[in-house]
């Protein structure tokens, strides 16, 4: 049961977020948050993914130009990970925050800091039972669409107006590598 109606300790106006790119360094954080039986248990593949495994994918991730594989850092500390995936015209989007850092409001308000750099269409995929995760889609403006196979399709529209600043995903990350 989740615990606290209190607000959030963390909103997207913070200055206490920042977003940038992630890179080979990140690889151990970036397991040990998929290998979370929370984390397994939100996705697609839920068996623990082996090192090498995760390796390759982890380099093949940072070379496609169609992927951004994003870090959030809470004043300075990893908290969190994001992707967007392109697919012509517009983003697949996926999210999991660190185990340790859950419930504090960091989910909501990374995906809107992402969500705000974006102009072309959204979409999600959400397993039923993720409730956390329905209220972050809901809370940056994506609608539900369609329930298929135990997955919640949730998207947004293109948006005609430039996104707010910053104005790419890259100036919004910067590249640390
Ligand atoms: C889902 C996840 C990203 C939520 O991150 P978080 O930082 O804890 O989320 P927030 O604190 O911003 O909470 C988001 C909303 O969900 C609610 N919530 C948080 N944890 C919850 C839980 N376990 N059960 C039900 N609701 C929950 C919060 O109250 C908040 O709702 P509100 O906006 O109405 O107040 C995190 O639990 C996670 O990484 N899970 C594993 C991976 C995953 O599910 N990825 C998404 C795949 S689509």
């Amino acid at each position: 049961m989740y615990p606290s109606p209190a607000p959030p300790e963390v909103d997207s106006t913070t200055s206490r977020l920042r977003l940038r790119l992630a890179n080979s360094k990140d690889a151990e954080l970036l397991l040990d948050w998929r290998n979370a039986p929370s984390t397994r248990e939100a996705s697609h593949t839920s068996a623990p993914i082996a090192s090498d495994e995760h390796m390759r994918w982890l380099e093949q991730s940072l070379a496609n130009p169609d992927r951004r594989l994003y870090i959030v850092e809470l004043d300075g500390i990893p908290a969190g990970t994001m992707r967007s995936d392109f697919e012509d015209p517009g983003y697949l989007l996926s999210w999991t925050v660190s185990p340790s850092m859950r419930g504090k409001g960091i989910g909501t308000a990374m995906v809107r800091m992402l969500i705000a750099t974006i102009s072309e269409s959204l979409r999600a995929e959400i397993k039923t039972d993720n409730r956390a995760s329905v209220r972050i889609a809901e809370a940056a403006g994506l609608r539900f669409i369609r329930e298929a196979d135990g997955i919640l399709h949730y998207c947004r529209d293109a948006i005609d107006h430039p996104p707010s600043p910053p104005a790419s995903p890259q100036q919004a990350a910067g590249n640390e590598e």
